[in-house]
């Protein structure tokens, strides 16, 4: 049944994009990578997950026919561009798939999609490395949780089969915005703290940083709560401490960002929580410090 099923498109080649690419092609399963180099046929991929090494090739011909799927792995600030981009090759009822960390995007990305087109997010715990542009690590099996964001595709059925065998196990959720709530608290502490000490997760478990921790993690409850999300800021904490713990020897994604010099995804995440926080007339001087902080010291 599976295998019937029309190709996928994947924007990009990036880490999670690739990971998802080669989740399929072990399945045997169709996919596009809709690559920003139009003459690149195919991408000889050298992939490892749990000890073991693959080569596969990967298909990036452009499709022939309208896409009836399309998962947009891009960072935050990349989702509009990608969009506009990709949404002439998908058919008018496609399946359009959200996949980024950060929020802040929905409202636009609504307003490119068709009125017969359905927009869902899936939020991934997965953790994937590119080591190279032919070099991806699988640094971290997480789980996948998959929800509907536009009325339409709230009243359809989930691209589940294909997303769980890219990005699976998959959970389908009827409401999606407390796991983006959920994972941008991870996200407001671990990525901004990271990236101005310039130290990989596991440093934050350490006693002195406790209490700015619990500083951010208070103020995050505010502006959640005022958004209609309640969160326990105690547990909440205590899942910032568990991912770093979990994830101790790993630089975050906004850390890596810094310091290879890249656009990072500081303004859909802690830019996104001072938007929300202005407009629900909620002070958050911890984090606004903080984003001013890395503000200060962001390569020109
Ligand atoms: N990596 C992880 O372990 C992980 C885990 C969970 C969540 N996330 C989140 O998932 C999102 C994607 O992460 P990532 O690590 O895969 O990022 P990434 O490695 O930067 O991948 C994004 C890719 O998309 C490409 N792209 C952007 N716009 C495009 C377009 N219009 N057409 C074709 N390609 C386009 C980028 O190309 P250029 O480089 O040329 O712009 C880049 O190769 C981020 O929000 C990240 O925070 C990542």
């Amino acid at each position: 049944m599976l295998k019937q099923h029309p190709a996928i498109g994947i924007v990009g080649q990036g880490a999670v994009g690739l990971l998802a690419a080669s989740q399929l092609a072990l399945r045997h399963l169709p996919c596009h990578l809709l690559t920003r180099d139009p003459q690149l046929a195919t991408l000889v991929l050298n992939f490892r997950q749990q000890q073991q090494d693959h080569s596969l090739l990967l298909n990036c011909r452009q499709p022939q026919r309208p896409l009836p799927l399309l998962l947009v792995p891009v960072k935050a600030f990349s989702v509009v561009q990608a969009l506009q981009q990709w949404l002439p090759s998908c058919a008018p009822d496609a399946d359009i798939v959200l996949c980024h960390n950060g929020m802040g995007t929905l409202e636009l990305a609504q307003s490119q999609l068709k009125s017969s087109q359905k927009l869902w997010f899936a939020s991934t715990t997965h953790g994937a490395l590119k080591s190279g542009p032919h070099r991806l690590q699988h640094t971290g099996v997480g789980r996948t949780m998959l929800g509907p964001i536009n009325a339409l595709a709230c009243h359809s059925s989930p691209p589940a089969a294909v997303l769980a065998a890219a990005l699976g196990p998959l959970q389908v959720v009827t409401d999606i915005l407390p796991v983006l709530w959920q994972k941008l608290a991870v996200n407001a502490v671990i990525n901004p703290l990271t990236a101005l000490l310039m130290v990989k997760n596991g440093e934050l478990t350490q006693p002195q940083y406790r209490r700015q921790i619990d500083l951010l993690i208070d103020e995050f409850c505010l502006v959640a709560q005022a958004k209609g999300q309640m969160f326990d800021p105690q547990t909440l904490c205590q899942m910032v401490l568990d991912v770093a713990t979990n994830t101790a020897g790993n630089f975050s994604s906004m850390q890596q960002d810094r310091a290879l010099q890249r656009p990072d995804e500081l303004e859909f995440i802690t830019g996104f929580l001072l938007k929300t926080a202005t407009e629900a007339g909620v002070a958050i001087p911890a984090h606004q410090q903080l984003y001013q902080q890395l503000r200060a010291v962001k390569p020109a």
